[in-house]
């Protein structure tokens, strides 16, 4: 595969502040590349730096593999953008709007006429089509940003937290979208502070934490950089502390709670944590109810790299 987007060493101050700490980045053909952090972790103005939309301190930044700059049409034509804040005009309806975005690159009218109606098509907003954006929720004005960022059929399409303040059913229409976009040709660069999205939808993702990069791989590598790889609940009444600290002693095992009857252990990598937990209590006679074994999710590997929470709601 390609790469479609390299970034070396990117610096972007706002006066004293280091918004962007030497940031590397690399993205290949056909990815959904995830830029996951918190509120304030720098993913817009990474973003506003390689679209050349914001002027940076220091840093290369390549697409397509030539240089990325203000004037650099022929690159931006090929790009889409659907920003953080949605991005529309008032004054025009859903189909103007659309129409007139994919006119900036889209000259030739039948293929302009095309393409507004595929993105209509692809956002399902066929039925409000006349209507200014006003007049549309939410969940529907996201969707005509989206629509505005990708009707000119672009091969690499940055997303800028396209769920904010989204409803549910609408979110997953979003992220079905983005999924169909990559599978129809587009490179994709997606950015959030919903871990369970990142997950779910990057195929390679790169955390940050104050314009510093934290980790960077696919779920998978960023799990098992991680201690904790196992989070075993068990449902069991009155255990006493001699019982507690044997399962505090056993193997692989390095953390234990217990409140409201709800034993919750965690352990590092191993094959037989649930197993060995399970014979240890039923050993002692504890009878057990429900029992559950989870893996650990992006918000434990941000927590453990960086000793907070990345959720902030
Ligand atoms: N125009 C600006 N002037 C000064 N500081 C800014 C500006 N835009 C963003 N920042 C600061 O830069 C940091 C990164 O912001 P941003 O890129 O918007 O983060 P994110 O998109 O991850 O929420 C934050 O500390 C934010 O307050
Ligand atoms: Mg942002």
């Amino acid at each position: 595969m390609s790469e479609i987007l390299k970034i070396k060493g990117l610096v972007k101050r706002y006066k004293e502040l280091i918004a962007i700490d030497h940031l590397d980045l690399s993205v290949k053909e056909g990815e959904i590349f995830g830029l996951l952090g918190p509120n304030g972790s720098g993913k817009s103005t990474t973003i506003n730096c390689i679209l050349s939309l914001l002027e940076y301190d220091k840093g290369e930044i390549e697409i397509f593999g030539k240089p990325m700059s203000p004037k650099a049409y022929e690159i931006k034509k090929q790009i889409g953008i659907v920003p953080q804040d949605v991005a529309v005009y008032d004054s025009l309806t859903v189909y103007e709007n659309i129409d007139f975005f994919c006119g900036l690159y889209i000259k030739d009218k039948e293929t302009r006429r095309k393409y507004v109606q595929e993105a209509i098509d692809f956002v399902a907003l066929n039925d409000f089509v006349k209507f200014k954006p006003n007049k549309l929720s939410g969940g529907l004005k996201r969707r005509l940003n989206i629509a505005c960022g990708i009707a000119h059929k672009p091969k690499l399409i940055f997303f800028d937290e396209p769920t904010v303040a989204v409803d549910p059913q609408s979110r997953n229409k979003i992220l079905e979208g983005i999924e169909q976009l990559r599978n129809n040709g587009a490179t994709i660069i997606y950015t959030s502070h919903y871990m369970e999205e990142v997950e779910q939808l990057c195929d390679r993702i790169l955390i940050i934490d104050k314009g510093h990069t934290i980790a960077e791989g696919t779920v998978d590598e960023l799990k098992g950089m991680i201690k904790k790889s196992e989070i075993i609940t068990i449902e069991v009444a009155g255990l006493d502390n001699t019982a507690l600290d044997m399962v505090r002693e056993s193997n692989n095992v390095y953390s234990v709670s217990y409140e409201n009857n709800q034993l919750k252990v965690e352990a590092g990598a191993g094959k037989h944590n649930v197993i060995d937990i399970v014979n240890l209590l039923q050993d002692k006679g504890y009878k057990m109810k429900k029992i559950f074994s989870e893996q650990p999710t992006l918000n434990d590997v941000f927590l453990e790299l960086t000793g907070k929470q990345l959720r902030d709601e």
